[in-house]
């Protein structure tokens, strides 16, 4: 029985942001080892696709690696790298016939090894015309790079000619970020207890409304996000103005 009955379908966020966070913990508290954690997490991204795509939700994100992450012991971050590989590999027909388009934000350094790449452009390029949801999974992630990466970007327009008197404006790294067409963030939801952004879209969170749960990722599951939707639909998002009466 699913509570998207409740729902106001009319008022979904087209883009929800999620960082899939206490895969460690919820192993640790069962005795498992870390990377237990990370695989029982599978199951509950998956669910979350699907009652994203449930609900109508057009644009869903999610942390998988950030630019921090290769500080963590070489075991678990090349568990993480083959986790991730099998993941796509496992679940990519199956996004492909649910309409879903697969992107992957983050950077192609030399650390990710060539078959995750590999696989992850198969997954894109299989994907890309699809337009029922765009999935992107933010992988070798991080805010403060990816902006930093915008900056390198207007200065290689300036230096080839090619600003042709553009004024930097916050459009200008807007435009240059990852994927300029996806919109900013309407919902950053972060699981497993901790109250902090840890990187993940800088720039596009400005205006998100938060929702955290003390929930650990492996537990998350669709009716979870369809609370934080619930709560969403709650707020009164002004955007830095006041009610116009
Ligand atoms: C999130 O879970 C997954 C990644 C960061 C890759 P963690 O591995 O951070 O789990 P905790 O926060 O240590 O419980
Ligand atoms: C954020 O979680 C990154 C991902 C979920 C991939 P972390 O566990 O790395 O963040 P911190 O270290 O608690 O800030
Ligand atoms: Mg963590």
């Amino acid at each position: 029985m699913s509570y998207l009955a409740d729902l106001d379908l009319s008022r979904v966020p087209s883009h929800v942001a999620i960082v899939m966070d206490g895969n460690g913990r919820w192993a640790t508290q069962r005795g498992l080892p870390r990377t237990e954690g990370h695989a029982a997490g599978e199951e509950a991204l998956f669910d979350t696709v699907d009652g994203a795509l449930e609900a109508g939700v057009k644009w869903l994100t999610v942390f998988a690696f950030s630019t921090e992450n290769w500080q963590r012991p070489a075991a678990e971050v090349s568990f993480l790298m083959r986790f991730n590989r099998g993941l796509l590999r496992r679940h990519r027909q199956e996004l492909h016939e649910k309409g879903t388009r697969v992107r992957i934000a983050g950077r192609r350094d030399w650390r990710v090894p060539g078959l995750v790449l590999r696989d992850m452009d198969e997954t894109v390029e299989m994907t890309k015309h699809n337009t029922r949801m765009t999935l992107t999974i933010a992988f070798n992630y991080g805010g403060r790079v990816e902006i930093a990466d915008a900056v390198k970007r207007i200065l290689e327009d300036h230096d080839a000619g090619r600003l042709k008197g553009e004024r930097i404006t916050p459009e200008s790294i807007s435009s240059r970020l990852y994927f300029p067409d996806m919109p900013d963030p309407d919902l950053l939801i972060r699981t497993g207890g901790e109250m902090r952004i840890s990187n993940f879209l800088l720039w596009q969170a400005a205006y998100a409304e938060l929702w955290f749960t003390p929930v650990y990722w492996p537990d998350f599951n669709r009716e979870h996000l369809f609370e934080a939707i619930r709560d969403y639909q709650k707020r009164d998002r002004r955007f830095g103005r006041i009610e116009d009466r």
